[in-house]
């Protein structure tokens, strides 16, 4: 539980430091601490206040980023003290970002203090109160604003992360659902679940051959926020929902099975990334369409060389099962356009190791065919922190997946995989503008690599979604 308020007095305070600005600290901690990036010092007051300082490097290379990290530093080191509770001084963060820089905090000090403790018989989950300082009076009320919705967007990361680190078992495709319409109808969001029938209704063959292969069956969760009724523009986000990839067939080794709870990361980061523009209010219109389902090895299983039709009519050589993701999405592409009337679509998908391969643990890959999408995607991360890097669409990886007896094969050749990947997406997407994100390897981290990660779940995306949505909502 942590509880965040405007102002108030206890007796720990965090202090923040740039290196260049030194003279805000007192002169014996000077001599020890120079303010580097995350470096923390400790000070008992006379008054036997503990005064902890944190460092922030110099202001012109400090961002919003950094903000939260150095954030989440200084709240983790109260544990290490013994503290519960702790003032946190804003003023160098208002002066160089303004009031909007409580967002940063409250990320900072939910995701930095984030435990995945809920299975674990022995309650780990601590209380903890902090005291924003520094704010004027003339901002105290907008601050309370900020400070509810960002509470609500930092609860949306925190949830996707719950639901990523839940592992297979607890989290079976219609447990997820379930866990998606409770929060929807929670937050005025409209919730349609589709069982397996609903799904071989509307012939979504790609969908199904991968959502068959298990005793737990596929469900496809749509989620609709309708808040601006006299825009003509519906965006889809499509996020892929496996919330167990073994690979099928194409098994996977036994050291890549550990992160294969984690392939619904897209799913997640979709639903909460609606919960949280419907609980603030944002006027958009968003559809949300998760194809969930599990990728197992069973009778029932489908396997490589099979060729499947997909809803769209197209038909789908397998080449490999373990490329499940572009299946499911696929179908899930169509639906949103000719079931939702999406007239644009962003899709996004723990989808290939290729892009981990490119890009590491802290960039998502983007393919689009819009230069106008890249651009608000790249606005909305502009605000978020987060990193995206966009890959090109030449002709000739567009022939990596035409296939010789169907009309397209879900596997390209041994290279590019993260293109190959995203091309078979855009076959879907009927020429709307579309974009694509593969976090598969920003949803996950073995070894955090910023302080407000954790072993696990990172809730990757929700923040820029939720940006990228509010942004152009005005
Ligand atoms: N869910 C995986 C991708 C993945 C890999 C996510 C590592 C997180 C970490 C996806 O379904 C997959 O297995 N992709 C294959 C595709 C290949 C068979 C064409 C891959 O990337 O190896
Ligand atoms: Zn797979
Ligand atoms: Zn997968």
């Amino acid at each position: 539980m942590i509880n965040i308020q405007i102002g108030g007095n206890c007796k720990t305070k965090i202090i923040f430091v740039y290196k260049d600005f030194d003279n805000a600290i007192p002169h014996i901690v000077k001599e020890v601490f120079d303010a580097s990036f995350l470096s923390c010092f400790p000070l008992i007051q006379e008054n036997s206040k503990l005064v902890l300082y944190v460092g922030l490097e110099n202001r012109n290379e400090f961002n919003v980023r950094k903000m939260m990290d150095a954030v989440a530093k200084g709240v983790k080191q109260l544990e290490k003290y013994n503290q519960q509770e702790a003032e946190i001084d804003l003023s160098v963060f208002i002066e160089k970002f303004g009031i909007k820089c409580i967002r940063n905090v409250v990320l900072g000090v939910e995701l930095g203090l984030y435990k995945f403790s809920q299975y674990c018989t022995e309650n780990k989950d601590n209380f903890f109160r902090f005291f924003l300082k520094g704010i004027q009076e003339d901002q105290a009320a907008l601050a309370q604003e900020c400070l509810r919705k960002d509470e609500n967007l930092a609860a949306g990361v925190v949830s996707t992360r719950n639901l990523v680190n839940t592992p297979s078992n607890l989290l079976t495709p219609d447990k997820m659902a379930n866990a998606m319409k409770l929060e929807a109808e929670q937050c005025g969001v409209q919730v349609e679940i589709l069982d397996e029938l609903q799904i071989a209704a509307m012939g979504m063959g790609a969908f199904l051959s991968v959502g068959n292969s298990s005793g737990n069956p596929p469900r496809l969760i749509v989620l609709r926020y309708f808040a601006a009724p006299e825009s003509p523009v519906r965006t889809a986000l499509v996020g892929k929902g496996v919330t167990c990839d073994t690979g099928g067939y194409c098994l996977k080794s036994r050291d890549s099975m550990l992160g294969i709870k984690g392939d619904m990361a897209g799913g997640a980061a979709v639903a909460n990334a609606i919960f949280t523009l419907a609980k603030n209010g944002i006027k958009t219109n968003v559809v949300g369409v998760i194809p969930a389902c599990e990728n197992r090895i069973s009778r029932q299983s489908f396997t490589p060389g099979d060729i499947v039709k997909s809803m769209s009519g197209k038909t789908i050589e397998i080449q490999n099962t373990d490329a499940e993701g572009r299946l499911i999405l696929a179908d899930a592409v169509t639906y949103a356009i000719r079931i939702e009337g999406a007239t644009r679509v962003l899709d996004i998908a723990t989808l290939t190791g290729a892009v981990v391969g490119a890009f590491g643990f802290t960039t998502a890959g983007v393919l689009t065919n819009s230069d106008l999408l890249w651009h608000e995607l790249e606005f909305a991360a502009d605000v978020s922190g987060e990193q995206y890097w966009r890959l090109p669409i030449f002709p000739e990886y567009e022939e990596m997946i035409q296939s010789k007896i169907a009309d397209i094969k879900n596997m390209g050749e041994h290279y590019c995989g993260t293109i190959s990947a995203g091309l078979f997406i855009k076959a879907f997407s009927e020429n709307l503008p579309w974009i694509h994100l593969d976090i598969a390897g920003t949803a996950w981290v073995d070894k955090p690599v910023f302080e407000h990660q954790t072993v696990g779940a990172t809730g990757a995306s929700v923040i820029t979604l939720y940006d990228f949505l509010s942004t152009e909502a005005g």
